[in-house]
Order: C-alpha cells, then sequence, then structure tokens
C-alpha cells in the first residue's frame, strides 16, 4: 500500500496548489491513502469548515494539524463534525478533536497519528509518551501506522524517528516549511523525514510576505504578518508500506515549483 502525504498547505497559493496539482499527483503516484497538513490553510491560522470540505473535495482523506490548530476560532464549532481531521494527540486531555484516526479502504486499515514537539513550541503533554499509548491502541487493528510529528528542531524530530523505529510505518515531520533531504528507510523499517516542507508561496518566508519579515529582523518592531502571494510550492512524500508487516519499502519526497516542475 502508498501513502501520500502534502506538507503544511499555507494560505490561499497553498489552497491553489492543492486544486492545481493533488489530483493529478494521485493519478500518478496512485495511493491507497491521502493526508494532507492543513494547520496554516486559511490565511496561515489554522483550518474553517468551507477549507476543510474543500481539501475533501480535492482528494484528501485526512487532514492533520498542528500547533496553529486552534488560531481559527471557528474550528471550535465544526470541529466534531469534520470526522477526518486529526489534532496534535498530545494536547491535554479534554481539547477538542481527534489525536489518532483509523481509515479502511479494501481492508486496508491505516492508523494516523497527529503528535506535536515541546522544543520551542507550548509546553503540552509528552509526544513520545503519548505515542507509546496511542501505538499500542492502534496495534490491536492495523500494523500500518503513520505519524505526523509536528515539530521545530531537527534533533527532537530525529530522536522522535529512532524512538518509533520498528514501531510504525513512518514519522514524517511537518512544522518548519522547507523540506529536508534526509529521507530514509530506518533499520526496524521506519520510513523517516525531518520535514514534508510547506505547501504554499514559493517566494515568501515560509509563507509569510517577505517584507514584513525582512522589515522585522532590521527593526525589531511588531509587524503585522500577511499570507505572501505569487508563484506556488506544493511539498509532498511518498511512502510504500509492506501491508503485512507495516514495514516501510520505499520513501521518496517530492517538490512542485517553477524550479521542480510536475510534467506529467
Ligand atoms: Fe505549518
Ligand atoms: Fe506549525
Amino acid at each position: 500500500m502508498r501513502l501520500l502525504f502534502i506538507g503544511d498547505i499555507y494560505g490561499k497559493v497553498g489552497r491553489k496548489m492543492v486544486e492545481d496539482y493533488l489530483q493529478k499527483l494521485k493519478n500518478y503516484y496512485k495511493p491507497t491513502f491521502t493526508i494532507v497538513n492543513g494547520e496554516n490553510s486559511a490565511g496561515g491560522k489554522g483550518l474553517t469548515e468551507k477549507i476543510y470540505r474543500m481539501l475533501m473535495e480535492c482528494g484528501a482523506d485526512a487532514v492533520t494539524m498542528g500547533n496553529h490548530t486552534f488560531d481559527n476560532k471557528e474550528i471550535f464549532e465544526f470541529i466534531d463534525r469534520a470526522p477526518k481531521l486529526i489534532r496534535p494527540a498530545n494536547y491535554p486531555d479534554g481539547t477538542p478533536g481527534v489525536g489518532m484516526l483509523f481509515l479502511n479502504r479494501n481492508g486496508v486499515e491505516v492508523a494516523i497519528i497527529n503528535l506535536q514537539g515541546r522544543t520551542f513550541l507550548p509546553a503540552i503533554d509528552d509526544p513520545f509518551r503519548t505515542a507509546d499509548a496511542l501505538i499500542a491502541e492502534a496495534r490491536l487493528r492495523t500494523p500500518i501506522i503513520f505519524v505526523d510529528f509536528h515539530a521545530e528542531t531537527t534533533s527532537e524530530k530525529v530522536a522522535m524517528g529512532w524512538y518509533l523505529d520498528g514501531k510504525v510505518s513512518a514519522v514524517i515531520g511537518t512544522h518548519t516549511h522547507v523540506q529536508t533531504a534526509d529521507e530514509r528507510i530506518l533499520p526496524q523499517g521506519t520510513a523517516y523525514l525531518t520535514d514534508a516542507g510547506m505547501t504554499g508561496p514559493y517566494d515568501g518566508v515560509i509563507g509569510v510576505e517577505r517584507e514584513a519579515v525582512i522589515r522585522k529582523f532590521l527593526t525589531a518592531l511588531p509587524v503585522r504578518f500577511e499570507s505572501a502571494t505569487g508563484r506556488g510550492q506544493l511539498s509532498a512524500v511518498v511512502i510504500d508500506i509492506d501491508e503485512a508487516t507495516g514495514r516501510a519499502t520505499a520513501i521518496s519526497r517530492r517538490l512542485i515549483n517553477d524550479d521542480h516542475p510536475f510534467n506529467v
């Protein structure tokens, strides 16, 4: 079986890239399931119900989130009627939404887990011990387990990859918005990538209009950040998994932008 994962969809430019390319990618790679990270899809901050539906209509089977999950307050109204939405599992007990989701297609079941790191991010519950508990639960149903680990530091992500090697099919990092080139299959069969990268403006600063960010670095004064406009980029990862064992057999990453065109 094959998973297609799309990294952090950012604002209008990112949504347009999903509209333009997701179906083409699906036709080309023929994934069993398509998972997208939507934490920045509403103007960089969170998700609306309309955008959630749009992502599903474009071909997503599930939407993972991150530290921006609750930035758009509309989510408190629709999260309970968004059955394919997954927010980081290690938010405190009582947080709306779920941190793990099972999807089944033609008898193939995948567990999708979203976790958030704690280094340079809000102090929430331990993602490592939360992973242990959820994996124990998931393994009762399926060996195919995908983890979107939304974290700031490379070290926390690499550590999670090693910690979960042999326990899950894939640990894919999100949040830093620049695709890393360290894709590999760890010795016990877990596909790993430090960051999938962003699906959004190609000419901004990790999604934000670049003039404002440069001004902030130059002056240290408060600056209003707007989503960048202009050319887009899409960042994706494709993972092949042995259905019987849950071990990954291949991982490849994909960038689509004006410098890396997708001509299929
Ligand atoms: Fe993000
Ligand atoms: Fe994030």
